[in-house]
This record gives structure tokens, C-alpha cells and sequence, in this order.
């Protein structure tokens, strides 16, 4: 668990022989082009805007983190098999609100947007549309 599979070498690294990236050191090589890193998995763009939702008080959420969901803002658990590492952000509101809940899943207070979503990083790229 905690590892991941990762198909090539990053741009800069192709003239260095593969090697296998396990908790941040260095190890054997494996064969072929597969090498494994411990590179946390990135979320993928689900909106390039917040959702507008009501929440109730007491009532327990789980704010899809992964951006793969097709229930979103909320988890579906798509992120078991589309984004392993990813887990869903579980919350509960103490009081009945209208939230905007993130949905580039970039922002840096989440369950909820902050903003970031109106950077070039986010506007500039493409939506997920399939998990
Ligand atoms: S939608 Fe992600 S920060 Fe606003």
C-alpha cells in the first residue's frame, strides 16, 4: 500500500536507467519500462468552479478529494479503484448553511472553496470527464 505503478519516466530523467522509487530512496532497478514511486496520486479536475450545496446540521458528508466521483462534490467511492490513496473528506456541518464546496479539488481549505480555482493552473486545464 502507499505505492503506485508509473507507466514513464519523468521528461528530465529518460536518459537515466529506470529505477525503483520506494519512500523517498533509491533501490534496485526493475525490468522493463515499469517502475514503482511513492508520489502521492494528484486529483483531477472535477470543475473548474465550486458547488453550490445545503447542508443540515448533524448530517454527515464525504467531499469527494479525488475529483473521479460522478456524484460530485459528494464521494461515490469511484476513488477505490480510479485514484487509490485518495480518500474522501468526511465532515459534519454544526449548523444548516449553503456551502460552496470545491470542486477543482485544489483548494487549500477543504471541503470548501477558497478561490484557487480562478488560477491559470486550474481555468488553463482540462476537466476530468471520465474516472
Ligand atoms: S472550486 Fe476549488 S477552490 Fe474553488
Amino acid at each position: 500500500m502507499g505505492e503506485r505503478f508509473c507507466s514513464e519516466e519523468p521528461s528530465s530523467r529518460r536518459a537515466r536507467p529506470p529505477r525503483l522509487f520506494r519512500r523517498g530512496r533509491e533501490e534496485e532497478p526493475l525490468p522493463g519500462k515499469v517502475r514503482r514511486c511513492s508520489a502521492p496520486p494528484q486529483p483531477v479536475i472535477a470543475a473548474k468552479e465550486p458547488f453550490p450545496v445545503e447542508l443540515k446540521a448533524g448530517k454527515k458528508y464525504a467531499w469527494c478529494s479525488c475529483g473521479h466521483s460522478r456524484s460530485q462534490p459528494f464521494c461515490d467511492g469511484t476513488h477505490k479503484k480510479a485514484a487509490p490513496g485518495l480518500s474522501p473528506l468526511r465532515f459534519t456541518p454544526e449548523e444548516d448553511k449553503t456551502a460552496w464546496l470545491c470542486g477543482c479539488k485544489r483548494t487549500r481549505s477543504p471541503p470548501y472553496c477558497d478561490g484557487t480555482h480562478k488560477e491559470e493552473a486550474v481555468q488553463g486545464a482540462r476537466v476530468s470527464t471520465q474516472p
